[in-house]
């Protein structure tokens, strides 16, 4: 445990690089089940994973030493669990912030916590909460983005990396640095109370926010218009005419 190339207060202080890993979410929940208390903000950084986890139970593939897989440690015990979907929109409004910079305008969140360029995936996250005694405990924030891989199978779907967009190579512990600053304030933001902030910067900057497109619900497709994100996370769709919401298993974004 060491390193102290990270600004900020805590997020990165404590930053511990593995050459090669199963994956960085279960490395860190096996630290915290195992050992002496690990700090707030610690980051586990891997150069490979051999069996990284994405959401919905998929793996997550990522070229060894090219893209950015790491996971953080979050103790989260002032929002409740009801209202932990605030922790996935300041995280998502973090790694945002760290690569705008870069890519500007072109760059949104895809709900619930993708992070797009145009209708591409840069990157998403892994993120699972350790509720104990209507707490949430910990928070282990799996992020992986895709840096400097050249080019995608593909399966990989819509994978797109910065460098096939802006034609160059960065250096992963310098983005790892921004993005351990911004996810910062964006968290110290909803502890301080900021919570009104949070809600309405993650929706300004959803990816196809008041935009007419392509969705899929219990087998039908339809076109419908995303109108919002409410408290609890669930989107809000208009489709013709009314208001619906929807849970991450309940709607599929078509690519129309
Ligand atoms: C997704 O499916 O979009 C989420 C991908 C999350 C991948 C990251 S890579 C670092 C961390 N370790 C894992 O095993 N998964 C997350």
């Amino acid at each position: 445990m060491q390193n102290n190339i990270i600004s900020g207060l805590f997020v990165g202080q404590n930053l511990v690089t593995l050459k090669e890993v199963d994956s960085t979410n279960t490395f860190l929940k096996n630290i915290l089940s195992n050992s002496k208390p690990v700090p707030e903000g610690t980051v586990i950084m891997a150069e490979s994973q051999y069996a990284g986890r994405g959401q919905h139970q998929n793996t997550w593939h990522a070229q060894p030493g090219k893209n950015l897989t790491f996971s953080l440690l979050l103790k989260p015990h002032f929002i409740s669990p009801t209202q932990q979907f605030d922790l996935t929109r300041a995280v998502s409004l973090g790694v945002y912030d760290a690569l705008h910079p870069l890519l500007g305008g072109g760059l949104k969140i895809k709900w619930p916590n993708d992070i797009y360029f145009g209708s591409r995936k840069l990157g998403g996250m892994l993120i699972e909460n350790m509720i104990q005694g209507g707490q949430i405990k910990n928070a282990i924030i799996g992020i992986g983005l895709n840096i400097n891989q050249d080019n995608y199978p593909e399966s990989a779907g819509s994978a797109i990396s910065v460098k096939q967009i802006l034609q160059r190579d960065y250096d992963l512990k310098d983005i790892l640095s921004e993005i351990c600053s911004h996810l910062e304030g964006w968290y110290l933001k909803l502890k301080a109370g900021k919570t009104d902030i949070v809600r309405s910067t993650y929706l300004s900057r959803l990816y196809r926010l008041n935009e007419a497109s392509e969705y899929r619900s219990n087998g039908e497709t339809f076109t419908g218009t995303i109108k919002n994100v409410v408290e609890n996370g669930l989107l809000v769709v208009e489709r013709n005419g009314t208001e619906e919401q929807y849970n991450l298993k309940e709607i599929e974004f078509l690519n129309k």
